[in-house]
């Protein structure tokens, strides 16, 4: 009898002390359950009340009942001023705070001009049938050159100044057309594709060209297609892009290494016949590569060129951006100008 009222006596001075020193909401919870939680301190007491005699169980039992109401007002107790300190200090915090202040109106947001373009694209495309999809940035040189038909030392390499990355091996990828491949490989014939993305090159920027921009790369594969097809459908989202305006298209030869033939394509100016400041008086404006897809690259992609052929396209998005929407300079695009944003 007299280790439990040593005992009870214990508890209760190391109750008191740990609430003395805690001095937050969640350090008296733990407390609260160190001592009056369901195997805490106060429940460790019961089992040794089965040693005692008949006469000590009804003295001890009522004993071990005050200890527990006693922790228990003393922790709600302790609560209370916790609580009440917490709030005061709130108050003090928004004691400055003045909801009459002047703040700056709420400014209206709107779609960057590329996502205006990329979304006009995709559906276009989508009602054509064409599947869009998506190909990593940073990219192994198999991807971007090999699988295209750009060996290694091979003079093409020259055409597109790369940002290779520390890991050998391992480009920012400097065309869309590494898509194709990925794509081949996951599919088989037919195929139509498009897809939209950053492109990366270590150039010098200036209002036309930037060390990042956007291209968007076309792909159909099927047993009979033609030149016909490529211009046939570049023609068709040229004109819709445009509002449905005539839109007449040059074609040139043009030498990518993974298309043969390979052409580039000039479109008629869509706000001129004459010459004006956006096509810099030229009538034409460079629009992109294109070609049908060489064998070597077929057979890259897993696709047997005896039976398959293909077209493939790569446009400059920013271009098509910068004339959808009239903008003069290139590094708008990405210079996160509210003024210039503002405009969409
Ligand atoms: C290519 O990138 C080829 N992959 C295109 C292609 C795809 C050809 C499929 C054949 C078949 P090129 O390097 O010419 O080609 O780039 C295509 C377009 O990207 C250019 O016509 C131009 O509109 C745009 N472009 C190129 N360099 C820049 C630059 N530094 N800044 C902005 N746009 C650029």
């Amino acid at each position: 009898m007299n280790t439990l009222l040593l005992a009870i006596k214990k508890i209760h001075t190391a109750c008191l002390e740990s609430l003395a020193l805690s001095t937050t909401l969640e350090s008296l919870e733990q407390v609260r359950v160190t001592f009056l939680g369901r195997k805490g301190k106060v429940s460790e007491l019961m089992p040794s009340l089965s040693a005692l005699s008949l006469e000590e169980k009804r003295e001890a039992g009522p004993l071990i009942n005050d200890l527990k109401k006693n922790l228990e007002f003393l922790c709600e107790q302790k609560k209370q001023t916790l609580v009440k300190e917490r709030l005061s200090a709130q108050e003090e915090l928004l004691k400055d705070f003045d909801v009459t202040a002047y703040t700056p109106g709420r400014m209206q947001g709107s779609l960057h001009p590329y996502t205006h373009v990329t979304h006009i694209l995709t559906t276009l495309f989508s009602s054509l049938g064409f599947a869009i999809v998506d190909g990593p940035e940073v990219e192994t040189d198999f991807y971007n050159f090999e699988a295209l038909n750009i060996p290694k030392d091979h003079p093409a390499r020259d055409m597109q100044d790369t940002f290779w990355l520390k890991i050998p091996g391992l480009l920012l990828r400097t065309q869309t057309s590494n898509v194709q491949i990925h794509e081949m490989q996951k599919n088989t014939p037919p195929l139509a594709l498009i897809s939209i993305g950053r492109v990366y090159r270590n150039e010098a920027t200036d209002a036309s060209h930037d060390y990042m921009f956007q291209q968007c790369e076309g792909m159909f594969i099927d047993k009979h297609v033609s030149l016909s097809h490529l211009i046939g459908t570049i023609k068709f989202f040229l004109q819709k892009l445009f509002d449905n305006k005539t839109i007449e298209l040059r074609i040139r030869p043009g030498y990518f290494p993974f298309v043969e033939p390979g052409i580039e394509i000039d479109a008629s100016c869509p706000f001129c016949t004459q010459g004006c400041s956006t096509c810099k008086y030229n009538r034409w404006i460079e629009m992109g590569g294109a070609g049908l897809i060489h064998p070597h690259v077929l057979k890259a992609g897993g696709i047997d060129p005896e039976t398959y052929r293909g077209f493939a396209f790569g446009f400059g998005l920013t271009r098509l951006v910068m004339l959808k929407y009239g903008i003069s300079d290139i590094r708008l695009l990405h210079s996160c100008s509210m003024e210039f944003l503002k405009q969409f």
